[in-house]
Parts: structure tokens; C-alpha cells; sequence
């Protein structure tokens, strides 16, 4: 049977290129799904060309012609060989078939014994990794090429759906339980190399941002560089550049502007000033009233952003999840720097870019040849 799956293999391309119909082929699984879906691709060619010819060939050949009925007294009733041969041929073609599937199904749900663990945390509208070598949290899937890497997916709120196409891999995220997935993407060009996530199970709003990259390293010592180099912001950047590195890592940036235009969630430039000048309109608690705050816009930031559901801000919708418990109290307060930040003239964007433009000798101590 192997055989067979390598005789599928090549009826369809070789490694790494796309296809008509699929997309480039990162994993090993390209090649089990690939192969038989080329082989039931090209056996429907093949019965849909020959069916529609025989069709018309004897829709012309048996044709009426004139008013006499033929004579079918001697038409044959029966074909005993034909009858056996059209059961029995495509029979053993979808057992074929189907142990082809099965054995491919298998192998992509049971994850190698040596598989390296990433945890992924769907919600609205974004996916967080979180990964187990020091707790880092990503909205980038990194991962090495040399090893087989298992997914623990869960869901905090509907159902989505992990769907990477280059590695063809897809599984529903669901609330309430874990699901798991696993590939293995060998890259060999010495570089990193990038792809798409996708969630395939429509979510709401914002479905069809539900992206994300998948960045594929040579091997573990260059993604274990990256991960070391990626958690470590408390060290390398002030408070707010490092708020402004979590906004876009912890999927803050799936609903929220920097530049004042509303989108699923109020903007953040301005959400200072809003507040500190009372400003701020609730959904039933009507008017911000700093003195339940202490008087500091900080304490109303940091309810917004770990108690989410508390207040509504006028006009939005009660989507925000909760940061409770996804946040420590450092990274909240970096956001909170960051959202302060965003109030001044001329702050919009990226704190990153802005301190990197300002200091550059500073950033390239930091960052040096890193990324
Ligand atoms: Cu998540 Cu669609």
C-alpha cells in the first residue's frame, strides 16, 4: 500500500510546488492528500469526458428516424459479464480508496510521540500562541522545521477553525473542550520561511480577519533564538514600546485603531483624554465618574482591559474578551503607558517605529543582528 501512496505522490508534483487546484505543499501530509485527491480528481475527468461521449454517440445513433417502432423482441435483457465487471471494478476502486483516506486520517490525528507542544487560544477575531518554553504569548505561530510540532487548540468563545491550506491541515476550535492538530513543515532553504493561517468557520464580523502568520525556522536552535529574543521586551524596551509591541502580539490590534477611527472596538488614540476630560459614555452606566477610579484614568484602563465586560463603551458592541488572567500586572501597565502615550500630539501608530526612529543607536544595542 505504500507503494500505491508513492504512485499517487507522483501523479501529482513534487515537493514544495502549488498546484492547479492546490496550494504550496509545507508538510509531509501534502503528499497523502495531494495524491488522492488527483486520483479521484482524474478518475471524475476521465467517467465525466467518457459518459458525456457515449451520450451523445447514441443519442445521434439511436435517433427516431421515421414512424415504424423497432423491432426489440430480440434486444438483450441481461449482460452477466458487463454487470459483474461495472460492480466489481469500481468497488475495488473506492476500497482502494478508502484505505488511502483512512491511513492518511490516521496518521494526521495521532501526533508523533517526539512532538514539540504550542498552545493556541482562539477568540474573536484573533489567535494567540503561547509557547512552552517560557509562556510567551504570539499572535505569530512560530515553530522549528526539524520536528514534528503538536497543536492543544481551545476556543474562549465560538467556534472557529485552524486552517493552514500550505500545510493542509484544518480543525475545528471548540468552546468548551481542546482539540489537537499536528504537521511537521521540513524547510530546508536555511531561511524562515512564512505562511498562512486561516480560520475556516465563520465567527462573526470579523471572520475574515482572522488571520495569521505561520513562520516556519530551519531548526530549533533558530526558532528557540527567535522566541528568546521575542520575550524578552521587558529588558530591551520602554514601558510604552513595550505596550505597543503587546498591542499587536495579544490581538488588541484586530479590534482597536491607533489613529482615532472607530472599528469593532472605540480607538485607542484619544481613550486617555476621553476619560481624563469625563468624556467617556457607557452603554446603562451613563457618564465616566473618575472618583469610582480614584480619581486616575489608570484604574479605569486596567478595568477595561482585564474586566472587559464591566463597562461598555457607548455604541460598540460587547465583544472584548476578558484579560483577566491573560495579562500580568506589568504588561497591563505597559499598555496603559502605551494607550498614554497614543494621547500625545503626533503619537499614532506603532511606539516601536516612533522609538526606533528616535533612538537608533539604543534600538540597534537591542536588537542588534536579532530577527
Ligand atoms: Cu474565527 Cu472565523
Amino acid at each position: 500500500m505504500t507503494a500505491l501512496l508513492d504512485l499517487f505522490s507522483a501523479l501529482s508534483a513534487t515537493a514544495g510546488d502549488a498546484t492547479f487546484w492546490m496550494p504550496e505543499r509545507a508538510s509531509t501530509f501534502a503528499d497523502e492528500v495531494d495524491g488522492p485527491f488527483y486520483v479521484v480528481y482524474w478518475i471524475s475527468v476521465f467517467f465525466t469526458l467518457l459518459i458525456s461521449a457515449l451520450l451523445i454517440y447514441f443519442v445521434v445513433k439511436y435517433r427516431r428516424r421515421g414512424e415504424t417502432s423497432p423491432d426489440t423482441a430480440d434486444a438483450p435483457t441481461h449482460h452477466t459479464l458487463l454487470e459483474v465487471t461495472w460492480t466489481a471494478l469500481p468497488l475495488m476502486l473506492v476500497i482502494v480508496l478508502f484505505y488511502v483516506g483512512f491511513e492518511g486520517y490516521m496518521n494526521m490525528e495521532l501526533p508523533p510521540q517526539n512532538a514539540m507542544q504550542v498552545d493556541v487560544t482562539a477568540q474573536r477575531w484573533s489567535w494567540t500562541f503561547t509557547y512552552p518554553e517560557n509562556g510567551w504569548q504570539d499572535a505569530e505561530l512560530h515553530v522549528p522545521g526539524d520536528r514534528p510540532v503538536q497543536l492543544l487548540m481551545r476556543s474562549t468563545d465560538v467556534l472557529h477553525s485552524f486552517f493552514v491550506p500550505d500545510f493542509r491541515v484544518k480543525k475545528d476550535v471548540v468552546p468548551g473542550k481542546f482539540s489537537r492538530i499536528w504537521f511537521e513543515s521540513p524547510n530546508d532553504t536555511g531561511e524562515p520561511t512564512e505562511h498562512w493561517l486561516l480560520c475556516a468557520e465563520y465567527c462573526g464580523k470579523d471572520h475574515s480577519r482572522m488571520i495569521a502568520r505561520v513562520v516556519v525556522h530551519p531548526t530549533y536552535e533558530s526558532y528557540a533564538a527567535w522566541l528568546e529574543d521575542a520575550a524578552d521586551i521587558f529588558n530591551k524596551y520602554p514601558p510604552h514600546v513595550a505596550g505597543s509591541i503587546l498591542f499587536e502580539k495579544r490581538g488588541c490590534v484586530q479590534c482597536h485603531t491607533t489613529d482615532g477611527a472607530p472599528l469593532t472596538g472605540p480607538s485607542l488614540k484619544g481613550a486617555w483624554s476621553r476619560a481624563a476630560n469625563r468624556d467617556t459614555e457607557f452603554e446603562a452606566f451613563g457618564r465616566i465618574d473618575l472618583e469610582n477610579y480614584d480619581g486616575l484614568v489608570e484604574n479605569y484602563l486596567r478595568e477595561a482591559i482585564l474586566y472587559s465586560q464591566a463597562k461598555i463603551v457607548a455604541g460598540y458592541p460587547e465583544n472584548m474578551p476578558t484579560f483577566k488572567g491573560q495579562l500580568d500586572e506589568q504588561e497591563v501597565a505597559a499598555l496603559i503607558a502605551y494607550i498614554k502615550w497614543l494621547d500625545e500630539e503626533g503619537h499614532v501608530g506603532s511606539a516601536l517605529e516612533a522609538w526606533r526612529g528616535e533612538n537608533p543607536e539604543a534600538a540597534a544595542a537591542v536588537e542588534g543582528g536579532a530577527n
